[in-house]
């Protein structure tokens, strides 16, 4: 059946009245947009898992706390949808900004955990406009899934405490992260790197993989190793290097690690581009 494009909130409403989405499981695929193959993964197992799949792309203006960040986002809509369509999505929703946000806007999810570590603690009301809009397209849509993927993982673990914390009736699914042949994490913003820069960011998961539970010590110690090795890589902005609990985000501590699961989180801005990956370690 050929894919449908919702470009505001009447049409969407519209057709999600039709009989193509009444009664349906729908799955919901949030996105900003640069569509590439780890949204692909994403859109993969909504449409094994649900009747229909919803993909949304909207660059979301309150979950960016510099106007340069968000001025400079790629974006190829013309392509995306190309993309979409041929991966069999049953709609498109590409609402304005003016109608997620009219003028008189003025509720926000305000997070009392997970928002102040991480990307949380430098990208100030990131997951605030994170939760906020999807928690708007949970309503607009009302899916029976919603799948994110473990790339961001943070962002993944906030949606399913806001599913818990307001009980809502979505199943959220996540995605392993997609990566390069080379390991390196699909991002809409690697579309932003250079060909040198792009050999630089490679070396991020490379270098990373070499954490084990066994050689972890002390968090200080770790970082400061692994910081050098990434900086002989000319990696120098280093956001953060943390090895936080799987589940809790809570810091890694080497007296506690029996029955523990483990994640390394980081975050470098290569010139102007800011990467985030993540991935478990130990069992
Ligand atoms: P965006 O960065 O476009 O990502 C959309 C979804 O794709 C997120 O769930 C993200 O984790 C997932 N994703 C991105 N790269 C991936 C990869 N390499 N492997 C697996 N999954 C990947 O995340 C956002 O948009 C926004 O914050 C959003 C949730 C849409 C709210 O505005």
């Amino acid at each position: 059946m050929a894919t449908l494009i919702a470009r505001n909130l009447k049409t969407l409403k519209k057709s999600l009245l039709g009989k193509k989405f009444r009664d349906k499981n729908i799955g919901l695929v949030p996105t900003m947009g640069a569509i590439h193959n780890g949204h692909l993964a994403l859109v993969k197992k909504s449409t094994n898992l649900s009747h229909v799949t919803i993909v949304t792309i909207f660059l979301n203006p309150i979950q960016f706390n510099n106007e340069e960040d968000l001025k400079n986002y790629p974006t190829s809509l013309k392509e995306d949808i190309k993309i979409l369509t041929k991966n069999k999505v049953d709609l498109i929703f590409i609402p304005s900004r003016k109608e997620m946000y009219p003028e008189n806007f003025s509720t926000y999810i305000n997070l009392k955990k997970f928002d102040n570590i991480l990307c949380g603690k430098k990208r100030k009301d990131h997951f605030s406009g994170v939760a906020t809009v999807v928690l708007k397209l949970f309503s607009l849509i009302n899916p029976k899934y919603a799948f994110f993927g473990e790339k961001d993982y943070q962002q993944l673990v906030i949606i399913k405490k806001l599913v818990k914390d307001f009980n809502l009736n979505v199943k959220v699914q996540s995605v392993k992260t997609v990566r390069d042949s080379q390991g390196l994490a699909l991002s809409s913003r690697n579309k932003l790197l250079s060909t040198n820069q792009k050999i630089k960011a490679t070396k991020i998961n490379k270098i990373l993989r070499k954490i084990t539970l066994k050689n972890l010590k002390s968090q200080k110690a770790f970082s400061s190793f692994f910081k050098r090795k990434l900086n002989f890589y000319g990696i120098s902005k280093i956001e953060y290097l943390e090895v936080r609990d799987n589940k809790s985000l809570e810091l890694y501590s080497s007296k506690d690690i029996i029955g523990k699961s483990y994640r390394v989180f980081i975050a470098v801005k290569i010139g102007k581009v800011r990467l985030i990956d993540n991935f478990k370690i130990g069992k």
